[in-house]
C-alpha cells in the first residue's frame, strides 16, 4: 500500500470517530495541508455508494462545483443553487464585452477580443505544490503556463524614498544583500561572534559572505556589483559598461521594501513556480461547470436554510425577483461566502453563526488596463511579474502571456490592505482608473498616455460576495464541522484562505464527511 493510501485509510478513521474538524487537525498534523502531499486528498469514493441520497450545494464556485463533481461521480443527487447568472464565483476572468457588476456600478469591459487580452480579476496564480487544484487542472486538461510571479527588472517604489523613483528589484536585493553581509563579516572579524563561531567556522563564513553579498574579498566592503545592472549601459557588451552605485543604506533601511515585498516569493505560496492556465484563470470553473453544469441552477439566491427531521430545507429564489422555492436534500455543503451567509435565514446553532460573524473578509481591488503599447517589456525589459509600491495601488502586475504582442493588460492595482482597499472601494470605477493612473506615473513616467481603458473590481462590492478572502490563517472551529446536515465548504474554512487549493481541499473534506454518515446510515 502506497504511503498515501495509508494516510487516506487513517483520515477516514479519524473523521469516522470525530467528523470533518479532526480530519483537518489530522491532515495538518500529516503535513497533507502543506506541500507536496495535497495531492493525497484526491477523493476515491466507490462509485454507486452515494446512490438514493441527496445533497444540495450552495454556490456554484470551484469549492461548490468541487464538491457536486465529486458527490455526482459517486452517485449522489446533487442540486447546485447559485445566486449569480454565472459559476466561477470569485474566480472571474474579464474579457472584452464581458459585464463587471457591483451592487452601486455595471462596467463593460473594454479591451479589445484577443486571447491574450484578459484579466483574471479574482484567483490569477496557482503555486506548483498546489497539488489538488493542480490535479484537476491534469485531469481536465485545462492548459497551464508559468505565471511569473519574480521579476528582477520589475520596480520597488516609496513616494518618500530615492527621492520617490522607482529602483530595480534587482538592485534593491543585491545592495540589501550586499550590505548585510558586510556587517556580519566585521561582526565576525571584530570576534563579537567568537562564543559562537569555530575558527574554521569563521574563515568559511567569511568566504561564503564573499560571495552571497558579492563583497571585495581583500577588505570585505560592499561597493556595489553588477548583480545589481548597469549604470550606463543596459548591459556589459562591447565595452565592460560602469555597475550602478550601491543604493544609499540608510534609504534601503527606512523603505518598507524589506518589510514583506523583498522577500514575497520566499513565502510558500509564493514560491516559483507558479502557474496560469492558457488564456484565463476560469478556464478552470469552465472545465468544472461542464461537468456538473447540469446541475447548477442559476440566478437562485438562497433565502433560508432549515435543518429537518431528515436533513436540510433550502428556499431560494427562482430568477431575481422570482417565486420561491425549496430544495429538500439529505445533506447540504454550503459554500456561501460567510459575508453573504451572516445574512440568509438559518437554524445554525449559536456557535456556527458566531463563527460567521466573525470572518472578515479582505477589502481586496484589482484594476486592470489596457495599454495600447507594452511599454513595459519595450522599454524596460520587464517580462511579467510585479511592481511595488508603497501608494495605494499596492501592485502593478505585467502581464505572463502575449509576450512582445500588440497590446497587453497590465494589472494597475492589486490591493489588499484595509485602508486603501476601502479608499479604492468607495470610488466609482472612472475614479479608480484616474487614481490608479495617478499612482502608476510615478512608477512608468507617461503611464497615463500608453492606457487605452480599464476595468476594476471592488470585491466587497460584489453581489453574492462582499469580500475578497477571509483574513487571517485560523479559520473558525464551527465551520470546520458541520451543523446538522449541513457541511461548509469554502476557502473559509481551510488554513489557505484565498487559494482555489484551500476552496477544493474544504470540497474533499465535506464530500469525504458525507460519505462516512451516509455510509453509517446504512445508505
Ligand atoms: N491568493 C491570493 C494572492 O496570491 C490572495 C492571497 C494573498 C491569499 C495573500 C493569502 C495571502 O494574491
Amino acid at each position: 500500500m502506497t504511503a498515501n493510501a495509508t494516510k487516506r485509510q487513517f483520515l477516514r478513521s479519524v473523521g469516522g470517530a470525530a467528523g470533518a474538524a479532526a480530519v483537518y487537525r489530522a491532515m495538518d498534523a500529516l503535513g497533507m495541508l502543506g506541500p507536496g502531499e495535497a495531492q493525497a486528498s484526491a477523493l476515491d469514493l466507490p462509485p454507486g455508494s452515494g446512490a438514493g441520497k441527496s445533497v444540495v450545494v450552495l454556490g456554484a464556485g470551484v469549492s461548490g462545483m468541487a464538491a457536486a463533481y465529486e458527490l455526482s461521480k459517486a452517485g449522489y443527487g446533487c442540486t447546485v443553487l447559485e445566486a449569480t447568472a454565472r459559476a466561477g464565483g470569485r474566480n472571474l476572468t474579464a474579457r472584452a464585452g464581458d459585464a463587471i457588476e457591483e451592487t452601486d456600478s455595471r462596467q463593460t469591459v473594454c479591451y479589445d477580443d484577443a486571447d491574450h487580452l484578459y484579466a483574471n480579476l479574482g484567483p490569477a496564480r496557482i503555486p506548483y505544490h498546489h497539488r489538488t487544484v493542480l490535479g484537476y487542472c491534469r485531469e481536465f486538461g485545462v492548459d497551464l503556463e508559468v505565471f511569473t510571479n519574480d521579476n528582477r527588472a520589475a520596480l520597488f517604489h516609496n513616494e518618500g524614498r530615492f527621492g520617490g523613483r522607482p529602483v530595480a528589484a534587482r538592485r534593491v536585493m543585491t545592495d540589501l544583500r550586499g550590505y548585510i553581509a558586510e556587517l556580519l563579516a566585521k561582526a565576525v572579524n571584530r570576534e563579537a561572534l567568537d562564543d559562537v563561531l569555530g575558527a574554521e567556522d569563521k574563515e568559511r563564513i567569511l568566504d561564503m559572505l564573499v560571495r552571497f553579498g558579492a563583497l571585495e574579498e581583500k577588505d570585505l566592503l560592499y561597493k556595489g556589483s553588477n548583480r545589481g545592472g548597469y549604470r550606463d549601459a543596459p548591459n556589459a557588451g562591447l565595452l565592460a559598461g560602469e555597475a550602478n552605485d550601491p543604493l544609499d543604506f540608510g534609504e534601503l533601511l527606512r523603505a518598507d521594501f524589506w518589510r514583506y515585498k523583498l522577500h514575497f516569493s520566499h513565502f510558500l505560496n509564493q514560491n516559483p513556480t507558479l502557474f496560469q492556465p492558457v488564456g484565463g484563470m476560469d478556464a478552470i470553473p469552465r472545465a468544472f461547470e461542464a461537468r456538473v453544469g447540469r446541475s447548477i441552477r442559476y440566478s437562485s439566491p438562497v433565502r433560508e436554510i432549515r435543518k429537518t427531521s431528515g436533513g436540510v430545507r433550502v428556499v431560494h429564489a427562482d430568477g431575481p425577483g422570482g417565486d420561491l422555492k425549496a430544495v429538500e436534500a439529505d445533506f447540504a455543503v454550503c459554500a456561501v461566502p460567510a459575508t453573504v451567509l451572516k445574512d440568509i435565514p438559518n437554524d445554525f446553532s449559536p456557535e456556527t453563526r458566531a463563527a460567521i460573524e466573525g470572518v472578515e473578509f479582505v477589502e481586496a481591488v484589482k484594476v486592470g488596463f489596457q495599454a495600447r503599447r507594452r511599454f513595459w517589456e519595450e522599454d524596460a525589459a520587464i517580462y511579467g511579474g510585479i511592481s511595488w509600491t508603497d501608494r495605494d495601488i499596492t501592485q502593478i502586475w505585467y502581464p505572463s502571456q502575449g509576450y512582445h504582442r500588440a497590446k497587453g493588460v497590465v494589472m494597475g492595482a492589486y490591493i489588499w490592505d484595509k485602508e486603501p482597499g476601502l479608499r479604492f472601494t468607495a470610488m466609482s470605477p472612472a475614479d479608480r482608473l484616474d487614481a490608479a493612473v495617478a499612482e502608476g506615473e510615478r512608477l512608468h513616467p507617461g503611464y497615463g498616455k500608453e492606457m487605452e481603458c480599464g476595468v476594476s473590481r471592488a470585491w466587497l462590492k460584489a453581489p453574492f460576495q462582499k469580500g475578497g478572502w477571509p483574513r487571517g490563517y485560523e479559520p473558525p472551529e464551527a465551520l470546520r464541522r458541520p451543523d446538522g446536515a449541513i457541511h461548509f465548504a469554502g476557502d473559509q474554512v481551510t488554513a489557505l484562505p484565498g487559494w482555489q487549493e484551500g476552496a477544493v481541499l474544504a470540497a474533499h473534506a465535506a464530500v469525504d464527511a458525507i460519505h462516512r454518515r451516509a455510509a453509517g446510515s446504512g445508505g
